[in-house]
């Protein structure tokens, strides 16, 4: 009987990708996917540290494997990710009956730590390797029927935002040859994959160890792949996020009129104190140069309230640049203090319910707007990417358009990675529903979303 091992992953795409890479390491050395934890020879949480709660959710999933561990001790309990490279030894002091310990940039040395483990020795690593998952070449997609790949382009943050724990956890920025990207990007649309997103914590910094090329080179010689449909990137810092970029965009019919922009605050002083290197006013006008750029652009965004010391006209100057940018789509968080962080001693006065009500008081402001940014589309034609059954009515699908927006419609017979037309019908905040167009009536599609 073959071993099998089980992944549960939190955080952030990157984590998503670099579950997959494990997994491509495991099936290596001849495990099988198992059909639950309990019944796995090794178990990994790949875990999220950028807010208190996600760390709080990987001590919660490891109490629930203890019983697991005391019924088949031969069983291997793993923590990768940002938790295992920020708590180190402390994860095997709170939970003895973790084995192993394996920083996000040491995870590919997994088939030595495993071996190590099976000598029964407990095991931590936590070094920031050059070598790390980043080049590891054959990951085990999840995503196969969706006809989507994620592409890790970099890795690390050089920056240093003030509330934030990723440069600690995932080290310096490292890329990619763009050699090994182009290649990487030819075998997925062999095996027939339409969308790529390049990922990397701070996207926009990739640049080629060889030839020095930047993300705007990778967009453009990525899109002359054939078969690929869409391009996506993310995460991207307004800093970093440049001209040549915007104009890569625009010239790409394959590059997603899409853009995840984290704003974070709409306030220069709490931007300074943030660390983020930019003011209100630039970042606003650098989504007037995107949107000058690519007048459809779906503008995404994350906001952190209730940074220390964040007053009340301070937040307000959050909600009033949500309102004069009107974002498609946002991420609202509490701000948690993360270990080791220059925000962490940060005097913060602020009560805890007036920043959950500041949130509240951001994402029904953003209900708002969604509603009205999806309704505006209704009657309107969009090339859809079939990516699941829907997940309220099993017996409609999910489509995604090329602005990223999620469209519930019928469609017998269609199966995910199907490209095909809707009309769209009605739209809620966070979905639009649409119907098929049939192929003869099928019109040149317009617009972004
Ligand atoms: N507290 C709250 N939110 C945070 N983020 C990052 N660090 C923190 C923190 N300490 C948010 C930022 C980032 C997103 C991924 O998570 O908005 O863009
Ligand atoms: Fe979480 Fe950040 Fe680590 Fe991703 S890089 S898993 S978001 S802490």
């Amino acid at each position: 009987m073959s071993k099998l091992y089980w992944i549960e992953t939190w955080g952030c795409q990157m984590n998503d990708h670099d579950s997959e890479k494990m997994a491509g390491i495991l099936s290596g050395l001849g495990y099988d996917p198992a059909r639950e934890a309990a019944d796995a020879d090794i178990v990994l949480l790949n875990t999220c540290a950028i807010r208190e709660k996600a760390e709080e959710k990987v001590y919660q999933a490891l109490g629930n494997l203890r019983a697991a561990k005391q019924a088949h001790p031969e069983m291997i309990v793993g923590v990768a990710g940002c938790v295992a490279q920020m708590s180190g030894k402390s994860v095997r002091e709170r939970s003895p009956w973790v084995d192993l310990v394996i920083g996000p940039r040491a995870a590919s040395r997994l088939p030595e730590h495993i071996a190590r483990v099976q000598e029964s020795r407990g095991v931590v690593d936590t070094t920031l390797y050059q070598d790390s998952l980043l080049r590891v070449a054959k990951p085990v997609r999840q995503s196969g029927d969706r006809r989507k790949a994620y592409v890790t382009v970099m890795e690390g943050c050089n920056k240093k935002c003030s509330y934030c724990i990723v440069p600690t956890t995932r080290g310096r920025e490292d890329s990619r040859t763009i050699q090994s990207l182009l290649e990487e990007v030819s075998g997925l649309a062999e095996e027939g994959y339409l969308e790529i997103e390049f990922l990397g914590q701070n996207v926009n910094a990739y640049r080629c160890p060889e030839t020095g090329e930047g993300l705007s080179d990778l967009l453009r010689r990525a899109g002359e792949v054939a078969g690929i449909l869409r391009l996506r990137f993310a995460t991207s810092h307004p800093l970093h996020f440049g001209s040549e970029i915007i104009r890569a965009m625009a010239d790409l019919p394959e590059v997603s009129p899409y853009m995840h922009l984290p704003v974070q605050s709409g306030s220069t002083r709490v931007l300074k104190a943030m660390r983020r290197g930019y003011s209100r006013e630039t970042y606003l006008a650098k989504v007037q140069e995107l949107r000058e750029a690519i007048p459809d652009i779906t503008l995404s965004t994350d906001i952190i309230v209730g940074f220390p010391g964040e007053t009340e006209a301070e937040f307000e100057e959050t909600m009033s640049l949500v309102r004069e940018i009107r974002f498609d789509q946002m991420f609202s968080f509490i701000f948690s203090a993360r270990p080791g962080t220059a925000a962490e001693m940060l005097p913060d006065e602020c009560p805890a319910g007036r920043k959950t009500a500041r949130l509240m008081e951001l994402q029904a402001l953003q209900r708002g707007i969604q509603l009205e940014k999806n309704q505006a589309l209704v009657g309107q034609l969009r090339e859809v990417i079939v990516e699941s059954p829907s997940r309220r009515n099993p017996a409609e699908l999910a489509g995604r358009t090329p602005g990223n927006r999620i469209v519930n419609f019928r469609a017998t017979g269609a199966v995910p990675g199907d490209l095909l037309t809707v009309s769209i019908t009605s739209a809620g905040p966070n979905s639009l529903r649409g119907e098929l167009v049939e192929r003869e009536e099928e019109l040149a599609c317009s617009g972004a979303d």
